[in-house]
């Protein structure tokens, strides 16, 4: 093996790095220069494809710690015992720009976090908002493509976003969220996270209970206003990710509360809407916020490459004590994260290291583009009868306790439902937001709606104006106003 003080090709063998292999002084270049090509061909290679979405983000190391006993709720080692800690790695994005774009756009912000567990990674692929703007995974890759360039001129264009929001008026809530100062957030430490989605939390008596998960900042909330996150961004628009690492760095870690709303199962059928439906909130003052722990990130990433652009976060990355719904866009999310980590990263996308589960993996999947492990040695399919010991599923080695999976009761009639959107329902929720704004916020909202929206062609300005009137008459006249004044400067 060469000492490490001496430069070797990616073979291992020593080099001279600063010059080609050539014929006399002035060349041509040899094409046996194995070191010439593999660097050059590596350089070739450097970029992975980007993330489709969340490609801009900042990342950091930290730990889980239990606050509050729930072994009644739940199963899952790493939620239970109060004081346990499991360690974890969160990534903060925003959502539309490409890698290199501003950290002070108006977005929502993703917030995922991995906890390497003792029974496997358990992944939360959160935002910074309580809600989405569609219902059904379908129009996700739909909804996507309006917040990025137009196919023709490569740039953005606000009549294609707001043209799919006014046609998809199940948005509003979240609408009024993104185009408040929510939209522009002036810390990644200063801001909520949540899990959107309704889950299932599974005790170890196989019983469950419908939750939502929130993350509630220490460090309070901090955000822009429209004209402060245009100046930053101009000026340095990687403020929010040096913000959060220069915390870091200097040891003032930031730290979120982590609290569970909790639905005994038979109160779904006697909720005004559907419990699945993650363009809804619960009320607080019905399911209150129950604390269960806190996380604090407490260490910057040493190689922004492997640890923040390789890791690989995915809802469907969950642990036994936790489970899915049968929310439409949940649903859609379990498919598509794995798949596209098989794209942009490769099939063993979970052996990288800032993906590797900190549990033993055994099972019998082999091969495929870049195999660190491999499991040899052993018969390849389970239940091998050539195999002393073959390993055993949770079902055979606890047949009582298994669970993965808790059944739960599903009807209904196949079909491709719309469902039609419903004033009390649809916009009840955005107009309740309004009513509970300051002056100030209300002002802000307004504003940032009208500068955005007032871009549009009219026939979309009006059809927006109505969902907003829908979900409170002050709301829509008033951004209605706010335009007639931005369109007669
Ligand atoms: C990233 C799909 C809805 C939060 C992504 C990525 C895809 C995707 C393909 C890129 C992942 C990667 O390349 O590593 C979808 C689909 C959705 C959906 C199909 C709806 C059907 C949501 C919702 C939330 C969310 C509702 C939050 C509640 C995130 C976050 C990331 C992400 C935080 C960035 C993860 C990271 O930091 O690597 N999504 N998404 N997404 N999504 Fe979604």
């Amino acid at each position: 093996m060469a000492p490490n003080d001496t430069v070797t090709a990616s073979n291992g063998a020593p080099i001279n790095e600063n010059a080609s292999l050539t014929v006399g002084e002035d060349g041509p270049t040899l094409i046996q220069d194995f070191n010439l090509i593999d660097k050059l061909a590596h350089f070739d290679r450097e970029r992975i494809p980007e993330r489709v979405v969340h490609a801009k983000a900042a990342g950091a190391h930290g730990y889980y710690e239990v606050t509050h006993d729930i072994s009644h709720i739940t199963c899952a080692k790493f939620l239970t015992g109060i004081g346990k800690r499991t360690p974890c790695f969160a990534r903060i994005s925003t959502v539309g720009g490409e890698s290199g774009s501003a950290d002070t756009a108006r977005d929502p912000r993703g917030f995922a976090v991995k906890f390497y567990t003792e029974e496997g990674n358990c992944d939360w692929v959160m935002n910074n908002t309580p809600v989405f703007f569609i219902r059904d995974a379908i129009k996700f890759p739909d909804f996507i493509h309006t917040q990025k360039r137009d196919p023709r001129t490569n740039l953005k264009d606000p009549n294609i976003f707001w043209d799919f929001l006014s046609q998809n008026p199940e948005s509003t809530h979240q609408v009024t969220i993104l185009f408040s100062d929510r939209g522009t957030p002036a810390s990644l430490r200063k801001m909520d996270a949540f899990y959107g989605h309704t889950l299932k939390m599974v005790n170890s008596d196989g019983k469950f209970k419908y939750v939502k998960f929130h993350c509630t900042s220490k460090q309070g909330k901090e955000n822009f206003t429209i004209e402060e996150a245009v100046k930053i961004g101009g000026e340095n628009p990687d403020y929010l990710t040096q913000d959060l690492f220069e915390h870091i760095e200097k040891g003032d870690y930031p730290e979120w509360t982590v609290s569970i709303q909790i639905m005994e199962p038979e109160d779904k059928d006697k909720m005004p809407f559907d419990i699945f439906d993650i363009t809804k909130v619960w009320s607080k003052k019905n399911y209150p916020l129950h604390p269960i722990g806190r996380f604090v990130l407490n260490k910057n990433p040493d190689n922004y490459f492997c640890e923040v652009e390789q890791s690989a976060f995915s809802p469907s990355h969950l642990v036994p004590g936790l489970d899915v719904t049968p929310d439409k866009m949940l649903q859609g999310r379990l498919f598509s994260y794995p798949d596209t980590h098989r794209h942009r990263l490769g099939v063993n996308y979970q052996q990288l290291p800032i993906n590797r589960p900190v549990a033993p993996v055994v099972n019998h999947q082999r091969a495929g583009h870049m195999a660190f492990d491999n499991p040899g040695g052993r018969p390849n399919y389970p239940d091998s009868t050539l195999e002393e010991n073959p390993p055993k599923t949770l079902v055979q080695n606890n047949p009582t306790k298994s669970f993965t999976h808790v059944p739960e009761k599903v009807y209904g009639i196949t079909g491709t439902y719309v469902k039609p959107i419903k004033e009390d329902i649809d916009f009840y929720q955005a107009g309740e937001l309004w009513k509970v704004m300051s002056e100030t916020d209300r002002e802000h909202l307004v504003h940032n709606i009208a500068i955005h929206l007032g871009q549009c062609k009219e026939y979309i300005r009006t059809k927006q104006i109505g969902h907003f009137k829908r979900a409170h008459p002050d709301y829509g006249r008033r951004v209605e106003e706010e335009i007639a004044k931005e369109l007669a400067k």
